[in-house]
């Protein structure tokens, strides 16, 4: 059991207890921010003249030899240590002798920990911006390949309108350009350094902090140091944009899922992203879209239980605040693995174009284009929609489509039709009659496929 504190202690920790409270398990997973932490510190005090730089070099030169140690397996990370601040600190001391033991002058492991903790959400931040814009650019290419492969649109799980597989990818594409917006945020929200302030009352020495600041890339320091040790806003954010980042990845599973099935038919997934059944030989199943869609559950836990964690903390560190490391590295990990596995998935997934369109097909969802077929001819949309909604019967009926229906038979309803009412329900005019931007024609598609690829160019 090796412990930073002691001196006035006179009984060993109960090991329960040392073991309850001990967080190198987890903790060690920051070991390389710990140490980039230490090293600035160390240029720091040295700048101040509360170091020599004879001792600054050696304790440089101690920390990066345990960092490439640990790095390369050398030196293993164990449960000896209470967390990795100590660990880091007893290896020092162990290969520099005294002289590390002034590594933690005028710092407190309060804001030690909040430092490291910054500093890997702010790492993972940058990561998990790049596995969205991964699945962005795979959204984007399918989107450019299929803006007039025809499709239902959805409401209510009904077919609706006809639109393009383009623009439903589109939907997509807008929900995870915004969770980008979010991580962005957050960056630079919690872009601030706490170091020095110590436990929660700043430090005695002539720190500057704005110079460690600099040397570890913050925009500058935090303007409270109790605020600064007992700060997890970020990781609530975090949590919060992943579960957002989740439930996007959900939704976008369970259409999967449902255009997997046998009943739908409009995307076949990949042999490699897909699984079978010990019994039935005949099953291919979205075993990861559905992993995907349960994992999301797990991201709003961490996010619920963190939020509840820091509820009742008084200011400023306590340490109930160790418990946000291991549900935050969860969900960090959780994320970044659905991301991955999605983007992989989606982009080898096959679309069934033609089933797709035949399915637009049939469903009426050309009902609307036929009742503004008869606005256009000077029927009020409240008497067409009743005349369409006759239609429909009809062909409910007769089993048939609007498409399928003689120039008699509409006349027989309405008079207003004319030959010119074929054209004016089929798909294509259905889709490309439908210009503003934002919508599923053609044209107005090509303009937001155009404004996302120069957005993906410049972010
Ligand atoms: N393991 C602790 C944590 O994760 C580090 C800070 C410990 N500070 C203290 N005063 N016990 O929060």
């Amino acid at each position: 059991m090796a412990q930073l504190w002691g001196g006035r202690f006179t009984k060993e920790t109960d090991k329960l207890v040392y073991n309850f409270n001990a967080s190198i398990s987890f903790d060690q997973k920051f070991y390389k921010q710990d140490i980039k932490g230490s090293m600035a510190h160390v240029r720091m005090l040295a700048k101040q003249g509360i170091l020599t730089e004879k001792e600054r070099d050696e304790i440089l030169e101690g920390l990066g030899s345990i960092l490439l140690d640990v790095e390369c397996g050398k030196l293993e990370i164990t449960s000896e240590y209470e967390d990795i601040h100590s660990f880091v600190e007893a290896n020092l001391i162990d290969r520099i002798g005294d002289v590390g033991k002034k590594l933690h002058t005028g710092r407190s492991r309060n804001d030690q920990v909040a430092l490291d903790m910054k500093l890997y959400v702010r790492d993972e931040i940058t990561e998990l911006d790049g596995l969205v814009k991964k699945l962005l650019e795979t959204l984007l290419s399918i989107m450019e390949e299929n803006v007039h492969t025809f499709m239902p649109g959805f409401t209510h799980l009904q077919k609706a309108q006809p639109i393009t597989l383009a623009h439903h990818m589109g939907a997509y594409f807008e929900m995870f350009k915004r969770d980008r917006g979010r991580l962005a945020d957050i960056f630079k929200r919690m872009n601030t350094c706490p170091l020095g302030s110590g436990a929660l009352a700043g430090t005695t020495y002539p720190l500057d902090r704005e110079y460690t600041a600099k040397l570890l890339e913050f925009d500058g320091p935090t303007l409270n140091s109790m605020d600064s040790v007992s700060d997890r806003d970020y990781v609530i954010e975090l949590l919060s944009a992943l579960s957002t980042i989740m439930m996007h990845l959900s939704r976008f599973s369970e259409e999967i899922i449902i255009w997997n099935s046998n009943e739908y038919r409009f995307v076949e997934i990949d042999d490699a992203y897909s699984t079978g059944s010990s019994i039935m030989p005949q099953k291919k199943n979205p075993d990861i879209a559905e992993l995907v869609r349960g994992k999301t559950g797990r991201v709003y836990g961490a996010l619920m239980s963190i939020l509840t964690t820091m509820k009742g903390i008084p200011l400023a560190y306590n340490k109930d605040m160790q418990e946000d490391k291991e549900l935050t590295f969860d969900a960090i990990d959780t994320a970044k693995g659905c991301l991955a596995l999605f983007t992989g998935m989606v982009g080898t997934m096959k679309f069934r174009k033609d089933v797709m369109e035949n399915s637009a097909k049939n469903g009426f969802t050309n009902a609307t284009d036929a009742a503004d077929y008869l606005v256009n001819h000077g029927v009020p949309f409240r008497d067409a929609h009743g005349i369409v909604g006759r239609l429909v019967l009809y062909c409910l009926e007769k089993n048939i489509s609007l498409d399928d229906m003689t120039l008699e038979e509409y006349q027989a309803i309405s008079p207003v039709f004319q030959n010119d009412i074929y054209e004016a329900i089929s798909m294509k005019t259905c889709v490309e009659k439908r210009v503003t931007i934002g919508a599923p024609g053609p044209d107005a598609m090509q303009q937001v496929i155009a404004l996302n690829r120069k957005y993906l160019e410049e972010n």
